[in-house]
Formats: C-alpha cells, structure tokens, sequence
C-alpha cells in the first residue's frame, strides 16, 4: 500500500514532533529522523515525497554544527529548510504556517493525503503478515492502552500466530485483569495466557517498604514470570512491544536531552532471544487510541488514564499489606465510578486514591475506631512532567468520603491533596 511520506529530518530543531502531527492532520504521513540517517535506513522508507529539514538551538553537538547526513540531502525530493539559524522560520500565526506547509506538501510535493487510521492499519497489518509470515509471535499484554492496541492488531493481522501472556500481579485495579482476560481470550483472535501471578508477588513484597525496593522486586518478578511462561512455548520467533512515538522521542535523540527513563513493568531484558516487532512506534498517543477505535477494542479499555507499571503497590504506601491493598482497589474503584457519574472520567487526566500505612482515631458505630485515611488525587497534565490539581467540588468530595468511609473496609478519615507537581510528583512513591 502507498503511505506518501514527508520526513522531518532533525537538525537540532525543537519543533519536530509537533510538525510531523501537523501534517498528519493534513493526512500526509510524516516522521521525524536524525541528521544522520543512513542510505541503508533511508531505502528502507518507501513514497517518500519530500523532507523538511528543521534546524534549531540543539544543532551543535559537542561543540560541531551538525548538517543533515549526504544520503539526505542525495534524496531527488523537494526540501524545506525550516528553524532558527537564517533559513526561513515556520510562521507563528497558525493560518501562514498552514498556507506554507500547504503549498509545500501539496503544490510542491505533491503529496497524496492518505493517511487515515484504516490505511495505516491495513499498511501495518500488511506489513506485519509480510514480516512474520508463518511463525509465531509474543506480546507481553500489560492491559495499557498499547498493548491492548497492539494485541487487537496483531491479533487481526497473524490470528492464532499470536500468544500474549498477561501476568496478574495482584496489583491491578479492580476487575482489570479479568475484563483483559474475558476480551482478549474470548472475543479477540489469538491465543492468551492467563497467569494469575498475586500470590508470588504479595509474597515477595512483604515487609518491603522503601519505594525503589519495591518497584525493583515488581519488575524483577515480572520478568522471572514472563521467563517462566514463554520458555514453555515453541518455535516463538518475534516479540511484539507496544512502543509508541512518544517513548522514542522522550528517550532523547542525538540532540535532545533525556526527559524521562521508562520505568515499565513489562520491560523485558535485552538478551532475551526474540526479533522485536513494534507497529505503533511512529503513532502519537491520541492515534493509538484512534486504532483501538477502528479495531474494535471496547472504549473503556482505550480510553484509561494512565496507570504505573508497578500499579497499586506505589498507592499503598510503606510496606503492603492484603487488607490495605484492598482498601486502596476499592476506594479506587469508588471513585472511578463517581467521576463517571460526574461526567469527569475522560475529563480529569487521572485521578486514583492512596492508603499511608498510618492510622488515626475515629468514631465507628459508636465506638472508637483506628483506622487508615484516604487519600484523594486528581490532577490534569500534558506529559506528565507538570500538573495541576482538578478543583473537584466540595458535593463531590462529601459525597466519596461519605461512600469511601462507609464502604471501605479499615478506612475513617478521607483526604484531598491539593499539591501541584513540583513540589509533589503525581503518584505518591
Ligand atoms: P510521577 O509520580 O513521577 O508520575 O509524577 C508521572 C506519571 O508516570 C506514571 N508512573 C509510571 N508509569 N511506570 C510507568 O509506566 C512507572 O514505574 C511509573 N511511575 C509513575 C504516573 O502514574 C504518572 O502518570
């Protein structure tokens, strides 16, 4: 299939991914590419119609300017120079930059706009069928929003060629682990493994509460269960992984800084013996949920907030324990179903509630209780570098504590935090 393609080529430009987004929103296909790309890389990139070479503050690199590699500037394309250095600048004002990057795609590109999420699925699905062809391939499904994409595409594509192995950590949130398990073992294609995991994990986490030491034994674990499983399988040739976008870019390129390492449950070792295939790693954020749409996959499993790979062990503060894990599931599970009912689920960036492992007097039945306070978090962010607290209304926070308390076995006392990030950071470990 025909994908006709701009590339952006980075020359220290700070713009890049913004520009590459705006064209797709033309729906001509872009992607961003170091400086120093490669002939052999550059073949492999089919319909390419014209590069747009965006220079920056970041183009000197220990000291050198670097300049766009010979294989770049050999490409019989049109070019744009675009950036900070004395080649035109992209306009501020939103309708001049659209007019120039009109005629430039169009008038002189002349670029098909094809890139709607139904062609890159069938490009993909072909692609991966051509890639794979009969043998078979494992996909770590965490039930994030990725991997759950990428199982229902890989599925359609290759059927029962695919096995996806979900481990349940007993850290899930509530019912997370058995909606993965009714979705994608019954009404998806492919094959899942189902391993129910809590007990090893729990058992490995006692006692434990410094932060760090638990989000170690989390990953670890994790990957002696995958391991484990995937050893029992046969002739298992390709390893899928639902990297996106935005985890290559925030990775760091040659001339970018690292904003942030990933710290993922499902991050498996490199020496681990499989080729990597990774369809969504050029698809922003909002385009990976867009596929999920077209594909299939039930909206609720699309449209989750975040959620950290150690999951619920960085709510329940200190050292967990089975009954204040508990509590933290069920306050979260209550206050997902209030934000659906105050219309905020899709409007609130993520929201979940934490459980300290402190206790305070107070008044049950009469009598003296001593139990854990809830911890209420909403914040709003774009990367999650920042955020900003939602200003929930106070109807709304009576109407938790009053549900929280109530319903929540061990906790009397509910709480709102109200700190931003900085100084805070949005999960409490
Ligand atoms: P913090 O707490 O650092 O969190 O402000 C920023 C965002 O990252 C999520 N988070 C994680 N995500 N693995 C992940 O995949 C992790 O270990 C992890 N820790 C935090 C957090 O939920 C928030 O969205």
């Amino acid at each position: 299939m025909q994908v006709d393609k701009i590339l952006i080529i980075d020359l220290g430009g700070t713009r890049n991914a913004e520009i590459a987004r705006e064209l797709r929103r033309y729906l001509v296909y872009s992607e961003v590419h170091p400086h120093d790309i490669t002939a052999a890389e550059l073949a492999e990139i089919k319909d390419i119609r014209g590069v747009i070479i965006n220079s920056g503050p970041n183009r000197e690199v220990d000291g050198v300017l670097i300049e766009p590699s010979p294989a770049v500037m050999a490409l019989n394309v049109p070019f744009l120079h675009t950036g900070y250095d004395g080649h035109p600048n992209l306009p501020v004002d939103a309708k001049e930059r659209t007019k120039l990057l009109h005629e430039f795609i169009f008038d002189t590109c002349k670029a098909t706009p094809n890139w709607t999420i139904d062609n890159f699925l069938e490009w993909k699905k072909a692609e991966i069928k051509e890639e794979v062809g009969d043998k078979k391939v494992l996909l770590a499904l965490s039930g994030g929003v990725d991997s759950t994409v990428l199982a229902a595409l890989l599925g359609q594509a290759i059927g029962d060629q695919l096995t996806m192995i979900h481990v349940n950590t007993g850290l899930m949130r509530k019912n997370e682990s058995e909606q993965i398990r009714d979705v994608f073992g019954t009404k998806f294609p492919g094959q899942l493994i189902y391993v129910d995991a809590s007990e090893r994990f729990l058992k490995k986490l006692e006692g434990v509460a410094e932060p760090e030491a638990k989000r170690k034994i989390i990953g670890n674990e994790f990957i002696y269960v995958f391991e484990e499983e995937s050893g029992r399988l046969k002739d298992i040739e390709f390893l899928a992984q639902g990297t996106i976008y935005p985890d290559i870019i925030e990775s760091g390129t040659k001339t970018t800084k690292m904003i942030k390492s990933h710290h993922n449950v499902g991050a498996l070792p490199e020496e681990m013996q499989f080729n990597l295939i990774e369809p969504l790693k050029t698809l922003f954020k909002d385009e990976v949920r867009s596929c999920g749409h077209a594909l299939g996959v039930p909206p609720d499993l699309i449209n989750r907030q975040p959620f950290p790979g150690p999951g619920l062990a960085v709510r329940c503060i200190g050292a967990i324990t089975r009954d204040r894990l508990e509590a933290v599931r069920e306050s979260d599970a209550i206050l997902r179903e209030e934000f659906a009912r105050a219309g905020l689920s899709n409007k609130v960036w993520q929201y979940f509630t934490v459980v300290p492992d402190v206790r305070s007097t107070g008044m049950r039945n009469k009598e003296r209780s001593y139990e854990w306070p809830c911890i209420i978090r909403a914040v709003n962010s774009i990367d999650a570098m920042t955020a900003s607290v939602e200003p929930l209304s106070y109807e709304l926070l009576a109407r938790l504590t009053e549900r929280i308390t109530s319903e929540v076995e061990g906790i009397n006392r509910v709480l709102y935090d109200v700190t931003p990030k900085p100084p805070g950071t949005i999960e409490w470990e």
